[in-house]
């Protein structure tokens, strides 16, 4: 079969991009041992009211840390907890979630908040809120049939 000589250095270096790639993300994932940050915080999902911090959902002063508040959400089919909360303008905010039963997602729309919810595992995300406004966190992850259903809002408020 005849190849030209393009096609011959275009095909190498293609397969040769593929093979570094593919060892980058080998060597990251199994030599260096990287996760996503999320997997390093789980939780037994059966005693989610009794952990802390999900045991008090919501918004919460925290002092000494780099961030303000700590705003804690539980997911469960087919809800968060809370379904609505206020958070002030301008302030460092933690998001702490984690689920009840099934994977859920938590995004919220107009942000970079974008988390998959695990069941055993916490999620977390810090961010700055610094437009006021509505914004509408939806569930990303197929989770059942009331899947589309599940919503919840932050109002970031002066
Ligand atoms: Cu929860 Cu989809």
């Amino acid at each position: 079969m005849h190849m030209h000589k393009f096609e011959k250095i275009w095909l190498t270096f293609g397969v040769g991009c593929l093979v570094i790639f593919l060892s980058v993300v080998c060597v990251s994932a199994f030599y260096l041992g990287n996760k996503p940050a999320s997997c390093l915080t789980t939780i037994n999902p059966e005693r989610i009211d009794q952990t802390k911090p999900f045991n008090q959902p919501g918004l919460h002063k925290v002092e000494g840390k780099d961030w303000d508040y700590e705003l804690v959400f539980v997911a469960s089919t087919f809800s968060y907890t809370p379904a609505k909360v206020e958070v002030p303008l301008g302030a460092k905010v933690k998001v702490i979630a984690t689920t009840k039963d099934v994977i859920h997602g938590f995004e919220m729309a107009g942000t970079n908040i974008n988390m998959m919810l695990e069941p055993g595992y916490v999620s977390e995300y810090t961010t700055t809120f610094d437009k006021a406004g509505e914004y509408l966190i939806v569930c990303n992850e197929y989770c059942g049939a009331g899947h589309h259903l599940m919503s919840a809002k932050v109002e970031v408020v002066k």
